[in-house]
């Protein structure tokens, strides 16, 4: 059946569908490959919660065929699969990517029936073991129509509020877990050295302490005190290791017809370099209970491809670490190792120490593959029951034998008052003042004439980057929110007017003009830039608006620090808002004052682009502000003084 003919339906008539499911698997059933003991099936001693889960899985991994062990070990993309595929292919796992979305109506009624129905085809199966499906909520469940966007990473880092991250991260977990997904790809732990890179943004800042507290916060709040409690997730730090150190110019990966420059390149590092900028936030992520970790798509100068080294996988991860959960690799990352070679990528990377591949889509190459690797003994079966245990522990520890799916009904806890409230007070926490000029902020709520300009000002897509309804994002009111133009009419009514393109009719003028420059949304490689530039566009407006208003405030939406050309020297004061999400209104509780000017950058803002690049530099060399940079609306320092 293809996946469209299921999820495409109206959910009060997925009851009936899945009553037909369900006799389709009670007759193909019949037909199901051998079990090894049958009579010991039956007794299903790993059944029994009361038990101890070592004791759990290793009865159930006894029971297991082959066919069944490499089933655990695969995730297939839900573009890909459907629950009779889940079925035959005996999958461990399904994920959405990122433009993954139940079809229909993208509400979390219909992801938690997408999610339920897989999860009957895996319970279906001989051994009836429960799935564990996994989406890419990076700020909030920004697949998701409707959720609560908080600020990307880079905005929670300039925040440097450890307690705050925490709270999103536990409204991330009960949004999701009201549609059913219980695993996360986040939080991203990468340690950006070069904002040039299109993932800079998913990062908490450059430096690997900053990293290392606010991706502990992040798992803590995602994951709660037990992974089988209600309204949990389990978390997975990514991507391990040396994502963000890749140089420029190393990456061979073409995409979209773009040829990516950093992204899943490679990092001319040392391993004591990489080991020192990169592994303290898996170390602190693992003390604080990481389950699941996923492989980077870089190489190492020396080791090739993460994915297949097991240096760092086995050696330092799961055995130097201490870590007993589970590593995914990345989307497709195992074929990277050799690309002319399927077979000889899936034995290295599944030797080094990969537990559970994202296929994403041929389950049958993967599996058979991976079958004759195991029947000629290029790898071990003893590495297979590793991987299984791994997988098969972290299952049990999330109580899905029990509760395979989280109760129905939930729907209301998705973007409620109360959660974007907290999206609200991150947003405000996050913006840095950059510049600013004596009585300029904040601006009166009542007698100041404002203009706004800029699309950006009143575009939900724009303010909330890649990883938002799709992959790559995109411009438009694509989720509900409140924009910047929104919250200050709220506040200003009639002294507030709003043109896009700063084309204010004849003989307006004001007091304040507020240009709103943004980088237009990208994810990953795609958004890897050699230039920093902003839309000429958006930066042309400054100068349009200056004739017009007496002092100017230009807020930059963007992923990272970015060239401030036209900009600097034009404004009387710069924000960077950094990719606030869908709750404005803490950008205007900043301009008007409801709150104070308290965020500080999280990397280094770069004079230009071949200042991008900072391992092996001081503060100040080739910056414009350093890091920690940021200002208080009376112009006093927050934290670290300006350059010189
Ligand atoms: C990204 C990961 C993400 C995965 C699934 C990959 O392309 O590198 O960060 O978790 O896709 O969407
Ligand atoms: C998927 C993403 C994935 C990317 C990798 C996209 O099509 O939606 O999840 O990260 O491909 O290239």
């Amino acid at each position: 059946m293809p996946v469209s003919a299921i999820y495409s339906g109206r959910p009060r008539r997925l009851a009936s569908r899945l009553g037909a499911l369900a006799i389709a698997f009670a007759v193909a059933a019949c037909g199901s490959s051998p079990s090894p003991t049958p009579g010991a099936t039956s007794a299903r001693s790993w059944m029994d919660a009361g038990k101890p889960i070592d004791e759990r899985v290793a009865a159930l991994l006894a029971q297991m065929t082959l066919d069944e062990k490499i089933g655990q070990m695969t995730q297939i993309e839900i573009g890909g699969i459907d629950p009779a595929g889940v079925r035959s292919a005996l999958l461990g796992s399904v994920l959405s990517g990122g433009d993954g979305n139940p079809k229909g109506p993208n509400t979390a009624e219909n992801w938690y029936g997408m999610v339920n129905e897989l999860q009957q085809g895996a319970l279906s199966t001989r051994l009836a073991i429960p799935i564990l499906y996994g989406v890419d909520a990076v700020h909030g469940d920004g697949h998701l129509m409707g959720t609560t966007v908080f600020p990307h990473n880079i905005g929670m880092g300039a925040t440097h509020d450890a307690a705050l991250v925490q709270q999103a991260c536990r409204v991330t977990a009960a949004e999701m877990n009201a549609t059913g997904v219980r695993w996360t790809f986040a939080p991203m732990v990468t340690v950006p050295q070069d904002v040039r890179w299109g993932r800079t943004y998913e990062g908490y800042g450059e430096t690997t302490d900053l990293v290392s507290q606010l991706g502990a916060a992040c798992l803590k709040g995602l994951q709660g005190k037990k992974l089988s409690d209600p309204d949990t997730v389990v978390a997975d730090p990514k991507a391990y290791l040396g994502d963000g150190g890749t140089a420029f110019g190393s990456s061979t990966t073409q995409n979209q017809g773009v040829q990516y420059l950093l992204d899943q390149g490679v990092d001319r590092l040392d391993n004591a370099t990489l080991e020192k900028l990169f592994l303290p936030p898996y170390e602190n992520a693992v003390d604080n209970g990481a389950r699941i970790v996923m492989t980077s798509f870089s190489s190492t100068q020396d080791g090739g491809k993460i994915h297949g080294d097991k240096h760092w996988v086995s050696d330092v991860l799961k055995i130097q670490l201490g870590f007993t959960g589970f590593v995914v690799s990345d989307w497709a990352g195992i074929d990277q190792i050799d690309p002319n070679d399927y077979g000889a990528s899936v034995e290295q990377a599944i030797n080094a120490g990969i537990d559970m591949a994202m296929v994403p889509y041929d389950w049958g190459r993967f599996e058979s593959t991976l079958k004759a690797l195991v029947n000629r003994g290029d790898v071990p079966r003893s590495r297979i029951d590793d991987a299984v245990t791994r997988i098969l522990r972290v299952k049990f520890e999330m109580g899905l034998f029990e509760n395979p799916m989280p109760p129905s009904g939930r729907w209301g806890q998705v973007g409620s008052e109360a959660n974007r409230a907290i999206a609200r007070q991150a947003v405000a926490e996050s913006a840095v003042l950059l510049e600013t000029s004596p009585g300029l902020l904040p601006i009166a709520r009542s007698g100041t004439r404002v203009l706004l300009a800029g699309q950006g000002a009143d575009d939900i897509g724009i303010s909330s980057g890649g990883w938002t309804l799709s992959w790559q994002g995109q411009a438009g009111n694509v989720t509900p929110g409140t924009t910047l133009k929104a919250a200050l009419a709220d506040e200003l009514g009639a002294n507030l007017t709003y043109s896009a393109d700063a084309s204010f009719s004849g003989g307006t003028v004001g007091d304040v003009g507020i240009v709103v420059v943004a980088e237009r949304p990208y994810a990953e490689g795609v958004g890897d830039s050699a230039t920093l530039q902003l839309p000429p566009g958006d930066v042309a407006l400054v100068a349009k608006m200056r004739p017009l208003v007496r002092k100017i405030v230009v807020v930059v939406m963007s992923g990272r620090p970015v060239m401030l050309d036209g900009i600097a020297g034009r404004a009387d004061a710069i924000v960077a808002a950094w990719l606030p999400g869908t709750e404005d209104e803490g950008l205007a509780d900043l301009l008007l004052g409801a709150r104070p000017f308290t965020g500080t950058t999280p990397y280094t803002w770069p004079k230009s682009p071949g200042d991008a690049p900072r391992i092996g530099k001081t503060a100040c060399q080739g910056a414009v502000y350093p890091y920690g940079y940021g200002l208080d609306a009376s112009g006093g320092l927050l934290r670290t003084a300006a350059c010189p």
